[in-house]
């Protein structure tokens, strides 16, 4: 019996996991590709890096039953029909390029439409603003547009396009662009008038497990986002079962099973977890946009050398101490959704120290992520015990924090790979075999060591410097954009 291959599109790596046929789940090749900032706020990948990525991570798999294939989510590109050449770069998720047109559109009241069809707030961070401005400022994109060549979409498409020849996208990726119809899995055509998006030009949506056709003869059956990769990864069937990735970003998904759930005025994003046959689960979803980015963020800075110097501090909390870290640094998703806050260090005197700025930056990645979850919990019916995964997760500082904050156990688990494992597991099940995901591998379990009381004065100390954060590139006084 062969094993599955799943392909980890992520935004910093292409990584390749081998599961099933009895042997233990591997990754086998990891492969970084190049950030580009080509402007302040502007973040891009070259897709044809990727590509060649993805391609010889499934040439490192060799001889599987299938594939499956997660994807960063909201990242989106033009590319040419005929060829399938890129019209342009990956537009990433983080890139808030069209920032001013949404706030102009937020102005106009347009987001009680997209809260509505889409369940999504009007924020760059969506694909739908990026696809409508590639077309407006791209000649290329716009020259194939009017020969009737052009294809937009994201990441997932592209790839799956190369791979198969079918251009589709899930359900679930379709889900993060803003131009879907969150109740019926459908392109919106409303939504894609507004942002300016031909309909004619986007994928298919097809189901997250099915068929996708075949690459290399080998069948590929399940393409997903990320994140509700790693849910079902984590084992999360059940409303109210929840994980946090902390990747480059932090995500908190939480099931809600057949029910959209939606909290606007929480900041809280209804998305969709998977479709399998004609069943679709939904999600709440809530991001925070700078976790790993904080951490690579300080070691540029050179506040610290290695991970291992972040993993004990001998001094109590710096929350406790009066010194906060925002970690702000591309704007506050949920539940502000504000990208005109920028990251903030509160409390320093003559001193403190590299390591306390460590610590704040710990902590304050970790309190963003409680302001989620509690924001999350007035909503679903959450269960005591949380799952994380991710660089963070293998940090015993960062986890004892967090549960301390969120007075719930946090386990982790001996194979952190839970993206890769979930979206296996899906391709498995699109070939109509089942692979194993429940936690069975925890690697610890933290339980809170503070008291509610405590948790909650840290954690409005927080909130107040949130506020603080809040709208600083908009003040006349502040810096520059
Ligand atoms: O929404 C963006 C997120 O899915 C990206 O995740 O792991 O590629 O940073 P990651």
């Amino acid at each position: 019996m062969k094993p599955f291959a799943a392909i980890d599109q992520g935004t910093t790596s292409t990584r390749v996991l081998l599961a099933g046929a009895g042997a233990a789940a591997q990754v086998l090749l990891a492969l970084r590709h190049g950030q580009h900032y080509p402007h302040p706020g502007w973040v891009e990948h070259a897709p044809l890096e990727i590509w060649a990525n993805v391609q010889a991570c499934l040439h490192a798999a060799g001889q599987v039953q299938a594939i499956g294939i997660a994807n960063q989510g909201e990242s989106c590109l033009a590319w040419d029909a005929r060829s399938g050449a890129p019209l342009s770069p990956v537009i990433v998720w983080q890139d808030n390029r069209t920032e001013q047109q949404l706030a102009q559109l937020r102005a106009e009241g347009a987001q009680a439409l997209t809260l509505e069809r889409a369940g999504l707030p009007l924020d760059s961070y969506f694909s739908a603003a990026k696809l409508g401005w590639l077309l407006r400022h791209d000649a290329a994109v716009a020259q194939a547009h009017r020969r009737g060549r052009l294809r937009l979409g994201t990441t997932d498409a592209f790839l799956l396009e190369r791979l198969t020849g079918q251009f589709v996208t899930d359900a679930t990726t379709a889900s993060r662009t803003s131009l879907m119809n969150l109740a019926s899995a459908a392109w919106d055509p409303a939504l894609c008038a507004l942002f300016g998006v031909p309909m004619e030009c986007l994928p298919r949506i097809v189901p997250t497990v099915g068929e996708f056709g075949s690459y290399c003869g080998t069948a590929v059956t399940a393409s997903i986002v990320d994140q509700q990769a790693a849910l079902y990864g984590h084992g999360c069937r059940a409303a109210g079962e929840a994980k946090i990735t902390f990747g480059t970003g932090a995500f908190a998904l939480a099931l809600t099973g057949a029910q959209i759930v939606r909290a606007p005025a929480l900041g809280l994003l209804p998305t969709l977890a998977w479709q399998i046959g004609g069943q679709i689960t939904y999600a709440l979803d809530g991001g925070v946009y700078d976790a790993g980015a904080a951490v690579e963020w300080a070691a540029r800075l050179g506040l610290f050398q290695e991970l291992a110097e972040l993993a004990a501090f001998s001094a109590a909390p710096a929350i406790a101490r009066g010194l906060v870290f925002v970690p702000a640094l591309s704007g506050l998703a949920c539940p502000h959704w504000d990208r005109s806050a920028a990251a903030l260090w509160l409390g320093m005197n003559a001193a403190t120290t590299r390591q306390d700025l460590c610590q704040a930056l710990l902590e304050g990645v970790a309190m963003r992520a409680a302001q989620v979850i509690r924001a999350m919990a007035g909503h679903v019916g959450m269960a005591s015990r949380l799952a994380i995964d991710g660089g963070l997760a293998r940090n015993p500082y960062f986890c004892q924090f967090l549960a301390d904050m969120l007075g719930r156990t946090i386990v982790t688990s001996r194979f952190d790979e839970r993206t890769a494992l979930g979206c296996a597991a899906l391709a498995a099940r699109g070939a109509g075999q089942l692979l194993p995901t429940q936690a069975d591998d925890m690697a610890d379990s933290f339980e809170p060591r503070i008291t509610p009381g405590q948790a909650q004065d840290w954690q409005l100390r927080f909130d107040a410097a949130v506020s603080k954060t809040m709208g600083w590139k908009r003040e006349p006084s502040g810096p520059a954009p």
